[in-house]
């Protein structure tokens, strides 16, 4: 390939983007079908119809530059398809694919985004204003089903994936394995606990004992639930909860604590 001016980069980028579309359109049909969630199905089924629209601008853009579409692979749809191929073919949990070919679409869609970011540069640059304008189109309807994919993903289909797994319901050895990611994970959270109880009462106003009782009370259930199945950290939390728990009980007060009005809940503490 020979590139001497700016404008054969700008039709060689415009043939690539030409190609990339149509690879897209027949992915999109085939993630459709793979896709279980109604909302990412419809998701698919709307750019599969944008694409399509996309292809024409396209086409209206050559026409306007004299140019044949066709003469251009672009490889790195090629490959992007073939990564989402993967997923579509894949067996397992619904949630899990559906979270998978939501990543898959994302690539697609940046690398059209980044690609269609240096066509209208090319074309601004040329002076081809209307095509600039078309493939603007082109770009907004891209960044909206990215956006879109996004917020599907992190709204619900990544959560579902997540439970989906039968991570929790497998993990119930954690009750015996203290290196187990979820005993850690509880292990962490009692502690974290413990340590919320003592700032909280650290910071709580001498008026604010039925706030303290409240906090300990809270944090012993959980202790109750919990606590008895982990290790030592759960050990070092519970001490710790023990200690300010006796505290509370001697002085009702941590006259040492910072003043009321450092609280960020105020006088009282927050309002359960
Ligand atoms: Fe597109």
């Amino acid at each position: 390939m020979k590139l001497e001016t700016l404008r054969k980069l700008y039709v060689t980028e415009l043939k690539s983007l030409y190609s990339a579309e149509k690879q897209i359109l027949l992915g999109l049909k085939k993630m459709k079908v793979a896709a279980h969630h109604d909302e990412l199905k419809q998701a698919f089924e709307q750019h599969y119809a944008e694409t399509e629209g996309q292809i024409k601008r396209l086409e209206q853009i050559f026409d306007r530059l004299g140019e044949s579409p066709k003469g251009q692979t672009s490889r790195a749809t090629l490959g992007l398809i073939a990564e989402g191929e993967k997923i579509i073919k894949a067996k397992g949990q619904s949630d899990v694919i559906d979270a998978g070919l939501i990543a898959a679409a994302q690539k697609i869609e940046h690398n059209e985004i980044a690609c269609y970011g240096t066509a209208i540069a090319y074309a601004k640059q040329l002076g081809d204003h209307e095509s600039a304008a078309l493939l603007q189109q082109n770009l907004d309807e891209e960044y909206a089903t990215d956006k879109r994919l996004t917020a599907m993903a992190e709204n619900s289909i990544n959560r579902e994936a997540t439970y989906s797994t039968g991570y929790y319901e497998e993990s119930s050895e954690y009750t015996s394995s203290s290196s187990n990611n979820i005993g850690i994970s509880l292990s962490g959270l009692l502690l974290g606990a413990a340590t919320g109880v003592a700032v909280g009462m650290l910071l709580a106003p001498s008026a604010g004992s039925d706030f303290r009782r409240k906090i300990s009370s809270q944090a012993n259930n959980l202790f109750d639930q919990f606590g008895g199945q982990l290790g030592s950290v759960s050990d070092v939390a519970k001490s710790l909860l023990d200690k300010f728990s006796a505290q509370e009980g001697k002085s009702g007060n941590n006259p040492s604590g910072p003043q009321t009005q450092n609280s960020p809940y105020g006088a009282g503490g927050p309002k359960f």
